[in-house]
């Protein structure tokens, strides 16, 4: 399906708002990765460069709606953005009343946390409208957030007067069609991460394209309880499990396999200095959590992705954001690092 993007419309002299995902990880005030910024940039200098008015909107983290803690306050990100982009930077929390109709041409002005909006995350109608009455074209360049119907995010596109896709989305888009429309296989999918039952719906529109699924992350514990072992305190849906099984027998069925980890790396609390034990997966005691995979299961996993043709790679496979409980995430990139070289000589 061909999509209209940013590069295709006329924007000079227009009110352009764009939709980005700026959730980047905030501990007290100051950004500890900044790779979505550095990525979101680009996009706003074209949009600029093509004589917009610019606006950009994100939410960050999960606050309540209606209740504008400064915790999840985007200005942090609006200090960074002022300080990395050759314009003028405003930043505003009021903005639903028409107050930014004047944003400035050359200008990039960032709207506070649409999380903070009643009515965001239930994609409500009048929300959705105030924000498309905010500008002449939409830019929907949120790859990251393009899952959630949500008002910024799906309502907005609904009723903006026109609608793209930003060059991040656009690009993200081509390249997931590049690797399931027609993929040099085996097409192999790995898919981790903590937010475990947006996951399988994703690995149940997967399963059936790809020839090998991998499971980690939190996602990985609801298959590890659905085979009877037990998964402690670890992040897991006990509601999912017969999905689990589901998703594990229809591998089976054809051929293939999705490996549920044999080693483990536990601790005894979510806690940057909580010790990490490696223990076989069916040793997991009731106090343990499970923070990453072993290196047994490391080297398992990297000897399928040295063979792979194609990787879908979403989410780690263990909480890499504690450096104890990295080294199954890294084991992972550095088996896709030398499959990518392989691929490169070939
Ligand atoms: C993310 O960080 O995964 C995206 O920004 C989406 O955030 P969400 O899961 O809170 O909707
Ligand atoms: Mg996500």
């Amino acid at each position: 399906m061909p999509i209209k993007t940013m590069s295709e419309c006329d924007l000079r002299n227009k009110r352009v708002l764009i939709r980005q995902d700026l959730n980047v990880p905030v501990k007290n005030g100051s950004i500890s990765s900044d790779a979505r910024l550095r990525a979101s940039i680009p996009t706003i200098e074209q949009a600029i460069k093509q004589g917009a008015a610019v606006m950009v909107m994100s939410h960050l983290g999960r606050p309540t709606e209606g209740q504008p803690e400064p915790e999840f306050s985007l200005k942090p990100i609006a200090d960074y953005l002022a300080q990395h982009l050759p314009v003028k930077v405003n930043f505003v929390t009021q903005y639903l009343n028409d107050s930014v109709t004047d944003a400035p041409v050359g200008e990039v002005t960032i709207l506070e946390n649409v999380r903070f909006n009643i009515g965001e995350k239930a994609n409500e109608e009048t929300l959705s409208k105030a924000y498309a009455n905010l500008c002449d074209v939409f830019v929907m360049d949120a790859f990251g957030t393009a899952h959630r119907a949500q008002a910024s995010t799906h309502g907005v596109a609904k009723f903006a007067k026109e609608v793209c896709a930003g060059p991040l989305l656009d690009a993200e888009l081509k390249a997931l069609s590049k690797a399931l429309d027609n993929p040099k296989r085996p097409l192999v999918a790995i898919v981790g991460g903590s937010k475990v039952s947006t996951k399988l719906t994703v690995l149940a529109s997967l399963a059936n394209k790809v020839d090998q699924l991998i499971v980690g992350g939190g996602i990985a514990n609801t298959f590890i309880a659905a085979q009877g072992h037990s998964v402690g305190k670890s992040l897991m849906e006990e509601s999912l499990q017969d999905e689990a099984k589901r998703l594990t027998d229809l591998a089976k069925a054809n051929g293939g396999e999705i490996p549920i980890p044999t080693d483990v790396v536990v601790g005894k609390a979510f806690a940057e200095d909580t010790p990490a034990v490696i223990k076989m997966v069916d040793a997991v005691e009731s106090d343990d959590m499970i923070f990453d995979i072993g290196p047994q299961t490391s080297a398992y996993l990297a000897n399928i992705l040295k063979n792979a043709g194609t990787i879908v790679w979403n989410g780690p496979v263990g909480v890499f954001e504690f450096d104890q409980f990295g080294e199954g995430t890294k084991a992972i990139g550095e088996a896709m690092h030398f499959q990518l070289q392989a691929v490169a000589i070939r």
